[in-house]
């Protein structure tokens, strides 16, 4: 449980969320065109509302598996140690796979999974991330679709937790300390 009180300020609508959603959907069904089953890897926990909404809106057949990957912070260190909790259920090896991610903040785990998931040889790699922070960037990574660019302010909502609450929130919305 967070210590202080806080308060959440609405920042991204449902509505707003579920219009870029469907605008990405189609380039991501252009982008895979021809491809026969994608593979969609959720990034647990936080993807999971966001997932949900994209594949029913990907006009292809697709197949759904998720990763959990955690990331331990050094206060020394830019670098991160990032270790992965839960592995695919299924082979990716010569297909083509989509990684769903919240939020791109350091940068550090879609870098990590990304690398993983290379090195078992999927036809094509690529990534869509709701929610980006370029200003917080340690490394050299961008997903290949993002939702929306937003400040360095901490989110929850639409899937996104602080101390695991507020994931059920339907929007985004910025926590703000009283
Ligand atoms: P990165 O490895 O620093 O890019 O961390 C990405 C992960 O940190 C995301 O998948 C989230 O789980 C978490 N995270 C980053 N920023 C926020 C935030 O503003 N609210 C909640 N979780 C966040």
């Amino acid at each position: 449980m967070p210590d202080r009180e806080y308060v959440i300020d609405p920042m991204i609508s449902a509505k707003t969320i579920a219009a870029r959603i469907e605008a990405l959907s189609r380039e991501i069904g252009a982008a895979f065109a021809g491809t026969e089953k994608l593979v969609v890897v959720g990034l647990l926990r936080g993807s999971f509302v966001f997932i949900a909404d994209l594949v029913r809106e990907i006009d292809m057949p697709v197949e759904v598996d998720f990763l959990e990957a955690t990331s331990y912070g050094n206060a020394m260190e830019s670098s991160r140690e990032v270790r992965i909790l839960k592995d695919l259920r299924g082979k990716i090896e010569g297909r083509d796979v989509l990684v769903v991610e919240d939020i791109v903040d350091t940068g550090h785990t879609l870098k990590h999974v990304l690398g993983l998931l290379a090195a078992r040889n999927p036809a094509r790699l690529k990534s869509i991330a709701l929610l980006d922070k370029p200003s917080r960037r340690e490394t050299d990574i961008r997903a290949d679709w993002i939702g929306f660019e937003i400040p360095d302010e901490f989110v929850v909502g639409y899937g996104i937790d602080f101390a695991q609450r507020n994931r059920n929130l339907p929007y985004i919305g910025k926590v703000r300390f009283v």
